[in-house]
C-alpha cells in the first residue's frame, strides 16, 4: 500500500492559487497591530500576506501540505519574524499554538479544500481531468485514494460516495469499481474517471458536470478525513481564541458549509430546527461561546467571480468569541448521520 510519497520540491508549488474572499476575511477578522492570527490553511499564502500587509501583526500559518514551505519561506523574508509556518493539520491547532510560543489568538481563519497548486498538478491525483497516480493526499503519509479504491468493500465505497459526494448512484459506481479492479488494480486518476463515467452512462452527462465529479470529491474528503478535521479545527479555534477574537471560515461545498453553519449556530445559542439528522443539542444549558457576526453566509462579489471562477461556490461565515468557556468536544452533534469511519480507523492506523 502507498504510504510515503516522493519528496516534493519548490517547483511543485509553482501554479498560482488566487485567494478567495481574502479582503473580506481580513476585514472580518479586524486584523490589528500586535495581534496574533492563525491562517489554518496557508496554501499559496494569500490570506497570510494580506494580514501581514494590513497591520503589524504576527501570523501563525498551518498547512498539512509540505510543498507550501518554499512559499512561506519567501513570504517570511518579506515580513521578518512575523510569519511562522507549521507543517501540520489545523485540527491540532489547540496543541500547536502553544508549541509555537503563543497562548491565545486574536483571529483564526480556514479556507477549506484544495489549492489550485494541488488541483492543477496531475501527479497529486486530485483531478479527474489530468492523468496521474490516484493519490489525493494533501499531506505526505497515510493511505491514498488508490488504497481505498482497491481495498474497501463495495458497501464501504458506496457509503463514502453517498455521504461525502452526495452521489445518488453510489452503489452502481462502487460495484463497477469492484468489477474493474478484479481485472487490474485501479491506480490512475483517468482510469477511475473512465470507470465511473462508464458506470453512469449518459445519465450523468445531462447535468453538465463530469460524471466523476462527486466520486472524486467524496474520495478526497475521505482520504483527508476533511469533515472530522474541520470539526476538530472549529473546536480548537473555540479553545484558543481570546474573547472578542474572531473565526472566519470559507467553504466550497454544501457538506462543509452545513457543518460550519451548524457549529456556529449551536455555539451561538441558536436553537436548530428539528431534523432527523440532528439530535437536539444542549445549547440551552450552556452559555454561548460565540456570537454570529452576521446572519447567513457572505458570497464573493461580481468582480471577484469574473476574475476568479473558482470563487463561485465560496461561502464565508464568521463568529466572534464570547468570554464563556469552550464547550466540550462532540462529534455526534455535528457530523452527518452515517458518516463513514475515518480512513485511519478503516486501515487500522488509529487516529
Ligand atoms: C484553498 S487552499 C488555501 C489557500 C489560501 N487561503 C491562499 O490564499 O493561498 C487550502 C489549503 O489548506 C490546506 N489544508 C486543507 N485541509 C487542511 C488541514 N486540515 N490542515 C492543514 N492544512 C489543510 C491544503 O493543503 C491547501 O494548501
Amino acid at each position: 500500500m502507498t504510504r510515503q510519497r516522493r519528496n516534493r520540491t519548490a517547483d511543485d508549488a509553482n501554479t498560482p492559487h488566487v485567494a478567495v474572499m481574502a479582503r473580506e476575511v481580513v476585514e472580518v477578522l479586524a486584523v490589528h497591530d500586535g495581534g496574533i492570527y492563525v491562517d489554518g490553511t496557508f496554501g499559496a499564502g494569500g490570506y497570510s500576506r494580506m494580514m501581514l500587509q494590513s497591520a503589524h501583526c504576527t501570523v501563525v500559518a498551518i498547512d498539512r501540505d509540505p510543498a507550501v514551505a518554499p512559499i512561506a519561506q519567501s513570504l517570511g523574508r518579506e515580513f521578518p519574524d512575523r510569519l511562522h509556518l507549521l507543517s501540520a493539520s489545523f485540527g491540532d491547532l489547540a496543541a500547536l499554538l502553544p508549541q509555537a510560543g503563543f497562548a491565545m489568538a486574536d483571529g483564526v481563519t480556514f479556507d477549506l479544500g484544495v489549492s489550485s497548486m494541488q488541483l492543477d498538478q496531475g501527479e497529486r491525483g486530485f483531478s479527474f481531468q489530468k492523468d496521474g497516480p490516484l493519490d489525493m493526499r494533501m499531506g505526505d503519509s497515510g493511505p491514498s485514494a488508490a488504497d481505498a479504491v482497491n481495498n474497501l468493500t463495495a458497501e464501504q465505497l458506496a457509503d463514502i460516495f453517498f455521504t461525502y459526494g452526495e452521489e445518488r448512484r453510489s452503489r452502481v459506481i462502487a460495484r463497477a469499481i469492484v468489477t474493474a479492479r478484479e481485472q487490474e488494480p485501479i491506480i490512475r486518476t483517468l482510469q477511475l474517471a473512465r470507470i465511473v463515467a462508464g458506470a453512469l452512462g449518459g445519465a450523468a452527462a445531462a447535468s453538465g458536470k463530469h460524471p466523476a465529479t462527486r466520486t472524486f470529491q467524496a474520495l478526497r474528503i475521505y482520504v483527508n478525513d476533511e469533515l472530522r478535521e474541520l470539526l476538530r479545527g472549529l473546536q480548537a479555534a473555540e479553545k484558543i481564541l481570546k474573547p472578542l477574537g474572531r473565526l472566519a471560515v470559507v467553504s466550497f461545498h454544501s457538506l462543509e458549509d452545513r457543518l460550519v453553519k451548524q457549529f456556529f449556530a449551536s455555539r451561538s445559542g441558536v436553537r436548530p430546527g428539528t431534523s432527523r439528522h440532528q439530535p437536539p443539542d444542549d445549547s440551552t444549558l450552556r452559555a454561548p461561546s460565540f456570537k454570529l457576526v452576521w446572519n447567513g453566509a457572505h458570497k464573493p462579489g461580481a468582480a471577484e467571480l469574473s476574475a476568479n471562477p473558482r470563487a463561485r461556490s465560496a461561502h464565508l461565515r464568521a463568529v466572534e468569541r464570547t468570554p464563556a468557556s469552550a464547550w466540550p468536544d462532540s462529534e455526534a452533534m455535528i457530523l452527518p448521520a452515517g458518516t463513514p469511519q475515518s480512513i485511519a480507523e478503516m486501515f487500522g492506523e488509529g487516529s
